[in-house]
């Protein structure tokens, strides 16, 4: 099957009885059958644009396209468009294959193609053995699977998910996830993807549109966002554990914070922060437990089997800047309640076996080429001097 038509949002913004924005000039353009992810925080403002995409909220301005047509104004039912809820209702009193074919049916499609599509949807989602059962007879995951079935069927345009797999438990979330990513791989269709869940937003996207308070923060794909947060909201809500995050000073090519004093490499984004307050980022896995470098003490270790996470106290205070408290209010992991004192403490992702012990002293060895900066005030992600960054890509 070949690619369906991307769908272009123009600063669309979206104001309910003229409260706050819950859309604010959004502009995001989603490719021919890709698979978009929209994530954040809850109340960012998710739901409402994949409502407003869908036509069933309208829009306070801009404009949407599904491939060239305006559909700004155009009636829900003529976008060409299938829903997906995480309160999939389906009718109980019916069996899985009158589930299917119920849109086709108000359609007024004929019996005959009803039955060859219903039967080619329960053969891509491995539903034949359960056509003649109701839906009360099935697992949680064959629901999920009957519900994405209904919008399947219809052969849309595109697909708009909100938050499909949150009712089901995690595991199955994990399969189901695989399933999702086959079956768009399949099927081309255009999709757009909602989850609070960043984990689930970088496992599926092709691309990932972090969302806050309304405000698109930074579109891009699962790696870009990981490597080159454009600010510290993003840098703060992708990646699990968290970045580790600390203010810090930059002079003579060197990052300072507390006592630890490191050379910075010459295309070191943070150089550009020289002689302000910056934010220094260092993702868990890039941090090792080493015989020399900053010191700290051991506050917490948790062994997963496949490795291990240290909590290492170090000599530096905690961040107190403002756009970091913002970013850390809404960070996914609950790292906050570790640090009850006022000294800063550096989460460590290290190996499984690793002989540490809460209350040790260790060190921590950081490459500083893997060192992340931002803008104390704004937040913003800091840029490497032009000349010494790489050429970008048309
Ligand atoms: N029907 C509505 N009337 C008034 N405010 C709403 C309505 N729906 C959503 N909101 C508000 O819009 C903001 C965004 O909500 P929503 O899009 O549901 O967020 P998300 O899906 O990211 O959790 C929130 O502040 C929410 O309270
Ligand atoms: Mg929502």
């Amino acid at each position: 099957m070949s690619d369906t038509p991307g769908i272009r949002i123009e600063h669309v913004t979206k104001s309910y009885k003229n409260g706050p924005f819950a859309v604010d000039d959004v502009s995001l353009d989603v490719r021919d059958g890709e698979f978009m992810v929209l994530v954040g925080p809850s109340g960012c403002g998710k739901s409402t644009l994949l409502k407003l995409i869908a036509g069933i909220e309208e829009t306070t301005a801009g404009r949407i396209y599904i491939g060239e047509r305006d559909v700004t104004l155009l009636d829900p039912r003529k976008r060409d468009i299938a829903m997906v809820f995480q309160n999939y209702a389906l009718y109980p009193h019916l069996s899985v294959r009158a589930n299917l074919g119920f849109g086709l049916k108000l359609r007024k499609a004929s019996k005959a193609e009803i039955a060859s599509r219903v039967d080619e949807v329960a053969r891509i989602l491995g539903l034949e053995e359960m056509l003649e059962r109701k839906p009360g007879e099935l697992s949680g995951g064959q629901r999920q699977r009957v519900a994405m079935g209904r919008a399947i069927v219809r052969e849309p345009a595109a697909f708009l998910m909100d938050e499909p797999l949150s009712n089901l438990d995690a595991k199955l979330r994990v399969s189901m996830r695989a399933q999702l990513s086959r079956l768009h791989e399949r099927l081309g269709v255009t999709t757009v993807y909602v989850t609070h869940d960043q984990v689930e937003a970088m496992t599926l996207g092709q691309r990932v549109a972090v969302m806050r308070a309304g405000v698109l923060q930074q579109c891009d794909t699962p790696d870009q966002l990981f490597d080159h947060p454009a600010n510290l909201f993003v840098a703060a809500f992708i990646g699990s554990p968290a970045m580790n995050l600390v203010e810090a000073g930059v002079e003579d090519g060197e990052a300072r914070f507390g006592t630890a004093v490191m050379g910075l490499p010459e295309d070191s984004p943070l150089r550009a922060g020289a002689g302000r307050r910056i934010v220094l980022g260092l993702r868990p896995h890039d941090i090792k437990l080493a015989d020399a470098g900053i010191a700290g003490v051991v506050q917490v270790v948790e062994r997963l089997g496949t490795e291990t996470h240290v909590v290492v106290g170090i000599d530096a205070p905690r961040l107190r800047s403002r756009a970091l408290a913002d970013a850390v209010e809404s960070a996914p992991d609950d790292d906050i309640l570790l640090a009850e004192d006022d000294r800063a403490s550096f989460t460590v992702v290290a190996e499984a076996r690793v002989p540490v012990d809460v209350g040790d002293r260790v060190a921590l060895a950081v490459n500083p080429a893997r060192l992340h900066g931002f803008d104390a005030e704004t937040g913003e992600a800091l840029r490497a001097p032009a000349e010494a960054r790489a050429p970008v890509a048309a």
